[in-house]
């Protein structure tokens, strides 16, 4: 207790790599109000390998370790041992909140654990969709199944925060925050300038690179497949391209790519670059070809375009802006939106010149402060003033 205010213990849980990079500047937004807030960290690892790394990187201790993950695991295999292994944690570790990030098989299971539990869960990187529960699968279904559990929903961007009401979430629970992807970013891009790691030029030699990810269970067998083709296709056909594709450790997604592109000239396969590294080459790249979700977030920040190898996407606001492309994990239209980018200087500027929708950097603040708002707060008209105090717009 503080001045006779109770002190709030909130636990922040993640298992994947993108729940790391984006709840990197939450935690630590946290952590500087030690009087207000304990924190208590979670990892289930769900992903060993990819988020030591960054916990390292970003300086995140981990109260908690649920060691979930195993090789070639189901969403059955994370679901059910996230569940049992956070509840056992929560029997010993008494907290106030639960906060959980974005869609991932770690994240639906915590928040669910949560419920069970009756303790309240606030959602960050609430409001995306699709409205497709097959696309992107699972993750549509786990998004739109933790908006029906939080309490506090943390939307990135105006659209997000719509989608959320018009499903019937209390407007008084949504925030506009912008997204915390764009934080943990710039909070990068400063280290990189304090000379941590020094960024080669942004061209490289008379090339131009094109940085690729691939790793969404929609796109595996045939999406895969035709994504290597597509690669192929563009470092025969234009001389001055090269490729680099730090490659995801899915067996499903490693293997084939493996396969299909080991050896090729102008293709360099790496494993999972660190955080650092990535943004480094994002700085030094022309294009981001990518089904990631977090990469479709960061490239418009750093003036790139992007060419989406998914049907559809959650993040529609950069395709609308003009900033991407959505050319599905299809070989020729790949092939044709890239070279149509690369060959036209008027188009690649105008992509380029696009004003990153996601954020501004402050998101991690926005969310700290509506916490401490929402704990102390019992009239909803304070949520209001604050609402219009602090939100994000582009
Ligand atoms: C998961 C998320 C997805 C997110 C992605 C980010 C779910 C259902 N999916 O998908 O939403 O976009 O993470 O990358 O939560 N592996 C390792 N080492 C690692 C990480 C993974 O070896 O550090 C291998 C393991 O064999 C594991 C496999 O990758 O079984 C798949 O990992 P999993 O978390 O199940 O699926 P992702 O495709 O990574
Ligand atoms: N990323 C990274 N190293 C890599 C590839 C990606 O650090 O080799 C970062 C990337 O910058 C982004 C995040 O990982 O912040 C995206 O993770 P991923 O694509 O695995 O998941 P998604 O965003 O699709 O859920």
């Amino acid at each position: 207790m503080e001045n006779g205010k109770k002190k709030r213990r909130i636990l922040i849980v993640f298992g994947t790599r993108p729940e790391v990079i984006k709840l990197a500047p939450v935690i630590e937004e946290f952590r500087k109000r030690p009087k207000t807030f304990s924190i208590a960290t979670c990892f289930t690892a769900q992903h060993r390998q990819m988020c030591e790394p960054l916990l390292r990187f970003f300086s995140i201790p981990c109260t908690h370790d649920l060691n979930v993950m195993i090789e070639k695991q189901s969403l059955m295999d994370i679901a059910t041992r996230t569940m049992r292994r956070l509840d056992a944690v929560l029997e010993r570790d008494k907290v106030d909140m639960i906060v959980v990030q974005g869609d991932t098989a770690s994240a639906f299971a915590a928040a669910l654990t949560a419920f069970y539990r009756r303790i309240p869960v606030a959602h960050v990187e609430a409001g995306l969709r699709t409205h497709n529960i097959w696309n992107p699968y699972p993750e549509e279904m786990n998004r739109q199944l933790i908006s029906r559990i939080a309490q506090l929903h943390f939307a990135p961007t105006q659209r997000a925060s719509q989608a959320l009401t018009e499903e019937g979430v209390a407007e008084k629970s949504v925030f506009v925050t912008g997204n915390t992807v764009i934080d943990a970013l710039y909070l990068t891009l400063t280290k990189l300038r304090s000379g941590a790691k020094k960024p080669s030029a942004r061209a490289c030699g008379s090339r131009r690179l094109i940085l690729v990810t691939a790793h969404r269970r929609e796109n595996f067998g045939a999406g895969i497949d035709e994504i290597c083709a597509a690669l192929l296709d563009l470092v025969r056909r234009n001389k001055n391209v090269e490729i680099i594709l730090p490659v995801h450790p899915n067996p499903a997604v490693r293997k084939p790519i493996e396969r299909a592109l080991s050896s090729q000239p102008r293709i360099t396969l790496s494993p999972p670059l660190e955080y650092m590294d990535l943004v480094a080459i994002m700085k030094r790249c022309s294009i981001v070809l990518t089904d990631s979700g977090g990469l479709q977030e960061e490239a418009p920040a750093l003036g790139l375009p992007v060419v989406v190898m998914r049907d559809e996407t959650e993040r529609p606001e950069i395709v609308e802006a003009g900033g991407a492309i959505l050319a599905g994990p299809h070989r020729n239209r790949i092939v044709r939106e890239v070279e149509r980018i690369l060959d036209s200087n008027e188009l690649y500027n105008r992509m380029a010149r696009v004003r990153n929708p996601f954020g501004d950097g402050r998101a991690a603040k926005r969310i700290v402060r509506i916490t401490d708002t929402w704990f102390r707060s019992t009239d909803s008209r304070d949520m209001r003033i604050l609402r219009k105090k602090i939100e994000f717009h582009v």
